[in-house]
């Protein structure tokens, strides 16, 4: 793992953002409909968003902006 993008996967599905890579997403819709990510806390749709636009996997913590 990359100390510096720890983000990888969707914690409340335990699916990778590779695996949904792999298996060639195309919307935010279509992961929730496949695969549920993004219809747990929600905390990964920002990573989700980032996968579909530039197909990266591994992200660095995007900080929330409730702080
Ligand atoms: S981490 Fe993906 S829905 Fe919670």
């Amino acid at each position: 793992m990359n100390p510096e993008k720890p983000v990888t996967f969707c914690v409340c599905h335990k699916t990778s953002f590779a695996d949904l890579k792999a298996a060639k997403v195309t919307s935010l819709e279509d992961i929730a409909n496949r695969f549920g990510c993004g219809t747990g806390c929600g905390s990964c749709k920002p990573y989700l968003v980032r996968l579909l636009e530039t197909g990266e996997t591994e992200f660095d913590v995007i900080e929330s902006s409730y702080s």
